[in-house]
């Protein structure tokens, strides 16, 4: 099955609303030399940002999806400092992280609570992002995949099948987030592998048209590697998505991996055809 890439670009607590108009406006024309129908790309601001965002995506016709960070999973009441998922709707954004690393760990986000915000940004129809991965001691006790299986079932649980239909799921692994020690293109399409087997057993035959992206200190360097494994759809950049240069060549190497995936599956069929004679 084909999954359009999604590159998406987390940009955390980093730049203030004017900031932001200028990253759209710099990452609109480096991306403007290159055709990028093939892959999609979000961009998630801080919740202030939102509407200079999408006020000037909108104006000058920016091929840029609106992402958002986080959202609460009550439509609206006395939640004092919270942002609902119908709120974020109605600024145009597409896609809403939820369950990231960071949220899990500085903010006590559980399972429970992600799959209440999924179920949320679903409700709301956007698409949520919903984020997984082991920590660095996790990894060593040989139970990432045990980890991921788990976040996934946990966090998954809200979900009906049509809502799994349009579903992305990030696996971040904890130790390679901000570290600038990227997961190895095998370990980690070995794991976006076995989450989507996991996502499988959950709802039976959705598996295969789920995107699954990988992130953790995706740079220009790794990116085509990691993007070129069969499993792996894209890719959730944290720091790199701050530098419109790094950020543009993410979303190239996106589109050479896209490219030589179709050249292989070519060369594949020939194969096979060629065998059959
Ligand atoms: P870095 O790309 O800075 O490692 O961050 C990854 C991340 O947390 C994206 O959500």
């Amino acid at each position: 099955m084909s999954r359009t890439p999604l590159i998406s670009g987390n940009w955390k607590m980093h730049l203030n609303h004017l900031e932001a108009i200028q990253l759209c406006q710099k990452l609109s024309y480096e991306l403007a030399r290159h055709r990028y129908e093939q892959v999609e790309v979000s961009l998630h601001p801080p919740f202030v940002d939102l509407r200079s965002c999408q006020t000037v995506i909108d104006a000058d016709r920016l091929e840029f999806k609106l992402g958002a960070q986080n959202c609460h999973d009550q439509n609206q009441g006395a939640f004092t400092g919270e942002v609902s998922a119908a709120m974020l709707a109605k600024l145009d954004v597409s896609y809403v992280i939820v369950g990231h690393s960071e949220r899990r760990a500085l903010f006590g986000e559980t399972d429970e609570i992600v799959a209440a915000k999924a179920a949320a940004v679903a409700e709301a129809d956007m698409t949520p992002i919903v984020c997984v991965g082991e920590t660095l001691e996790e990894r060593e006790a040989g139970r990432a995949a045990e980890v991921v299986s788990t976040q996934l079932r946990g966090s998954l649980a809200k979900l009906s099948r049509a809502q799994f239909e349009t579903l992305v799921v990030a696996y971040e692994p904890v130790w390679a987030i901000g570290t600038g020690r990227n997961a190895e293109p095998r370990d980690a399409q070995e794991m976006c592998a076995t989450a989507r087997q996991v996502i499988d057993d959950i709802r039976r035959g959705v598996g295969s048209g789920v995107r699954i992206q990988y992130g953790g200190s995706v740079k220009p360097v790794n990116a085509q590697e990691l993007l070129a494994q069969p499993d792996i759809d894209g890719a959730l950049v944290g720091g790199a998505s701050l530098d419109p240069v790094q950020f543009a060549r993410i979303v190239q190497a996106a589109l050479q991996a896209c490219i030589s995936i179709k050249a292989a599956r070519q060369a594949k069929n020939q194969d096979r055809k060629n065998q059959d004679r």
